[in-house]
């Protein structure tokens, strides 16, 4: 059931009464607080089992409001917000003094986007101020893409859950450092490198491991329940079917390339042929394979182009060391 209007002034007010109000937006939903509330903000920590360490994003109703978050807008940023605002885009920029530190886990940079979600703006234009909004999800768990996925996850520790229907794009913001000389992928996502580019003008840079405290960049991160091993894509029947043999619950990500093919394993998700698609439905897949009781998800690789960048980054992540209980 999508959000009413008075939804959204019930959500507004328990925003300014220093609630927690899960949001949808077009990448992810969001764990909102009002920015400028340090409890409020102590709250998302204390509900996500987030290291308080690890900095938010500040969501804003549009790039007009920008000036009022930062100490200044480059042109580089100014020309991104322009473009891809509304959308799936997070700039890091040097921190207003209105953002509390809490909000920043201690950084003198902010983070900011403005979402493309007909509900996250009807929100943020109700509210009047910023929103501070994590994944809704535990630290290092998969994202909700789903009200649902919300619900399940957190439960009442939320005080409302607004509903917005499934999220289009499905994996998080592009993440952008434009405080320095070029401006730097911190996590790739929505918006595509070679859309960045093509604007920009020029190169972008990703580094291959951040040094910046971003918890996306965790080895094990947004990951499921069960364990993911990440094969050749011609390997993945093959590898699949000997885990399942081995005593295994398998869960296999079939390429597209390999639609149609036989798969003698627990349970199988046929991915889709484009990119948007897949990242559409990625965490969705993840959750439906945990669902299902696998042990184990068998999957390959993109090719790390377009969306393919941030599906394979989060593919990566959630194959990746997991810390010992
Ligand atoms: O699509 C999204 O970005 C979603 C929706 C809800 O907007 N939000 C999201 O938030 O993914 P979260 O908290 O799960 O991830 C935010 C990322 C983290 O990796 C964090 O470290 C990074 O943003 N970040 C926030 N502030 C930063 C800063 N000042 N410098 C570098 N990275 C920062
Ligand atoms: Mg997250």
């Amino acid at each position: 059931m999508t959000a009413t209007t008075s939804d959204i002034e019930r959500a507004a007010g328990l925003l300014r009464d220093g609630g927690l109000v899960a949001l949808p937006t077009e990448t992810v939903y969001g764990l909102g607080a009002n920015a400028e509330d340090p409890t409020a903000v102590a709250q998302i920590f204390q509900v996500k089992g987030r290291p308080p360490s690890h900095p938010l994003i500040v969501h804003i109703a549009g790039a007009e409001h920008l000036h009022a978050w930062v100490e200044e807008v480059p042109a580089t940023a100014r020309l991104l917000a322009e473009r891809f605002w509304p959308g799936p885009l997070t700039l890091v920029l040097r921190r207003g003094s209105r953002v509390p530190l809490e909000a920043t886990g201690g950084l003198e940079t902010v983070a900011v986007r403005v979402p493309d979600h007909p509900v996250a703006l009807a929100l943020l234009s109700a509210f009047g101020g910023g929103v501070t909004a994590p994944s809704a999800n535990r630290f290092g768990s998969v994202s909700p893409t789903t009200a649902d996925h919300v619900r399940a996850e957190l439960g009442d520790a939320v005080d409302f859950v607004l509903d917005g229907g499934p999220c289009q794009v499905g994996v998080e913001s592009t993440i952008v450092d434009v405080t320095g000389g070029r401006p730097t992928i911190l996590r790739p996502g929505g918006v595509t490198r070679e859309d960045l580019e093509a604007v920009l003008g020029g190169p972008v840079a990703v580094p291959s491991t951040s040094h910046v405290r971003v918890p996306g960049q965790h080895p094990s991160h947004y990951a499921p329940r069960a364990r993911v091993a990440l094969v050749e894509s011609e390997k993945v029947v093959a590898e699949a079917e000997l885990a399942q043999e081995q005593g295994h619950q398998v869960g296999v990500f079939l390429p597209h390339s390999l639609a149609g093919a036989s798969v003698k394993a627990h349970a199988v998700v046929a991915l889709p042929g484009s990119t948007a698609a897949y990242a559409h439905g990625l965490y969705g897949y993840l959750r439906e394979l945990d669902e299902r009781g696998c042990d184990l998800i068998v999957a390959s690789l993109p090719a790390e182009k377009g969306l393919g960048l941030a599906i394979a980054n989060r593919l990566r992540r959630a194959a990746g060391p997991r810390a010992s209980a």
